[in-house]
């Protein structure tokens, strides 16, 4: 009988992504840059804009000593240009404040301009092991199946309760080193496996204890917005 966090922490290193060019790095900068552009748009579309970015922008000090144009030239295609902006203004601070050394910490990370929750979670995880829990639309996907959660997750309470779940499924102590592997896991799952149209249930590390599956609600799970 094996945990929630085990069975994907085994599933991540057989059936996981683990060559995308921001994985095996654990410089926090470069990190930050993929999480950023990874909001609201899919893996295949940032490949190419990260690699170019990083390949004009190094490290913090090479942006915030560039315009905010430029970062803006590099982000044409990717849509949400809010996201480029608020990275440059953060890299101004970083540089200004801190001298262009990024922060540690879940709450000091949230603070930047355009960090919420989720995103400083997956920097504080892939950049400095720290255990800290992920939620965002792939991954509230996931455990409102697999728990069979119904409320709307958009509403604030059932959001209240998601975070509480994704905190309680965090490893325990013999794999917290693991951390990086369990929170890319569950990324994963939500965008390969347990996906919002055609879910593949029948190779999910999962199936065995998923209460939508069990109850055929798969494609009723996360519950669409009252009305
Ligand atoms: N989506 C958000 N963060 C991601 C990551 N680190 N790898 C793959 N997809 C992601």
């Amino acid at each position: 009988m094996s945990t929630f966090a085990t069975k994907l922490i085994h599933w991540q290193k057989l059936h996981g992504r683990n060559s995308l060019p921001w994985q095996n790095t654990r410089d926090p900068y470069a990190i930050w840059v993929s999480e950023i552009m990874l909001q609201q748009t899919q893996v295949a579309t940032v490949v190419p804009y990260y690699l170019r970015f990083l390949h004009r922008f190094p490290d913090i000090e090479s942006v915030a000593s560039g315009s905010e144009d430029e970062v803006l030239a590099l982000w044409s295609g990717l849509g949400y240009y809010s996201r480029g902006r608020n990275l440059h203004r953060a890299a101004r601070l970083i540089a200004r404040e801190q001298g262009g050394i990024f922060p540690r910490g879940l709450e000091i990370i949230q603070q930047l301009p355009g960090i919420g929750r989720s995103t400083a979670a997956a920097i504080a995880v892939f950049a400095y092991g720290e255990q800290c829990a992920i939620l965002d639309g792939n991954v509230k996907r996931v455990f409102a199946r697999c728990f069979g959660m119904d409320g709307y997750p958009g509403e604030r309470k059932n959001e209240m309760l998601l975070w509480r779940k994704a905190e309680e499924l965090l490893p325990e102590k013999n794999e917290q080193d693991q951390i990086g592997i369990y929170t890319q896991a569950l990324m994963d799952l939500g965008a390969t496996i347990c996906t919002r149209a055609k879910p593949q249930c029948m190779t999910c590390p999962l199936r065995q204890e998923c209460i939508a599956l069990r109850d055929d609600h798969v494609n009723r799970l996360p519950a669409p917005r009252p009305r």
